[in-house]
């Protein structure tokens, strides 16, 4: 099963002149072999949303509730909470100097899974799950992300979605910065993942391009803090076409 359920979520940012609210009240249920994207302008809180649910010590909730499976994810710690099985491809995969990627994704397989795959096995897998993402088997042994390119450090993250398994995947841009190819080849490593069942996908992006290879069972607009209209696939076409504005200023409206 693979059931998250997002409700009423109330978060707010630490800054320099205090708390900053960012998600007003989000909504959001992503039922088991569903893909859900989020389309919404830049700043409306999108990665705020991500960032919470992987649990970044940045954010506070302020009211709300988040479940996998039942499970209450907000009382989890970051670690709790990929075991749970939720995972995040981040906007801006952070450099890890020092660590190789096939260490560092050994010891989050072992974390999850909670015994260590065999290393002759693993140092395979790692090989299989790159070549898959067009990146070469040199990348199991480079510092995490350290020098990766723009694209590298996407295609990097799907990888990690491969084997890792998780139930529920959050990416967050993972199509910018990708070239022709790789937008194809890290949809396809999506594809691949949603295929097996069971599993969930929150996609945020900002471009429609990768919605032809990723086919998404609901479309959200996010504005100011919260999902304004919910649809199929006709809504990315909508926004493509016509942009944010109806429900930016139907959102101004509303927060008068
Ligand atoms: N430390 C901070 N201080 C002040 N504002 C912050 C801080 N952190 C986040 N914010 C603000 O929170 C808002 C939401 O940011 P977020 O990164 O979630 O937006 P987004 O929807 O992902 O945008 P984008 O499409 O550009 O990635 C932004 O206005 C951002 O400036
Ligand atoms: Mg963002």
């Amino acid at each position: 099963m693979a059931k998250l359920e997002i409700t009423d979520l109330h978060v707010s940012v630490q800054t320099d002149a205090g708390p900053k609210q960012i998600l007003k009240g989000v909504n959001l249920t992503i039922n088991d072999g569903e893909v859900h994207a989020i389309m919404g302008p830049n700043g409306s809180g999108k990665s705020t949303l991500a960032y919470t649910l992987a649990g970044h010590p940045k954010y506070t909730v302020d009211s709300g509730s988040v479940t996998l499976d039942g499970r209450d994810v907000l009382a989890m710690s970051v670690d709790e909470r990929a075991k749970a099985g939720l995972f995040l491809a981040m906007q801006y995969p952070v450099e890890v100097p020092g660590v190789s990627v096939a260490n560092f994704l050994r010891t989050a397989k072992t974390a999850i899974d909670g015994k260590a795959p065999s290393i002759r096995t693993w140092v395979k897998q790692v090989n299989e799950a790159m070549g898959k993402m067009d990146l070469d088997p040199t990348f199991g042994q480079r510092s995490v992300n350290e020098g990766f390119s723009g694209g590298e450090k996407k295609r990097h993250e799907i990888a990690q979605l491969e084997l890792l398994n998780p139930k529920v995947a959050i990416l967050d841009e993972t199509d910018s910065g990708l070239d022709i190819d790789a937008l194809r080849v890290v949809s396809e490593g999506v594809n691949r993942y949603v295929a097996q069942g069971n599993r969930g996908v929150l996609l945020i992006t900002h471009y429609t391009r990768i919605l032809n290879y990723i086919k998404p069972d609901f479309v959200h607009v996010f504005v100011d803090g919260r999902l304004v209209a919910n649809g199929g696939p006709e809504l990315a076409a909508e926004l493509e076409a016509e942009g944010y504005d109806k429900y930016v200023k139907a959102a101004k409206a509303g927060a008068r």
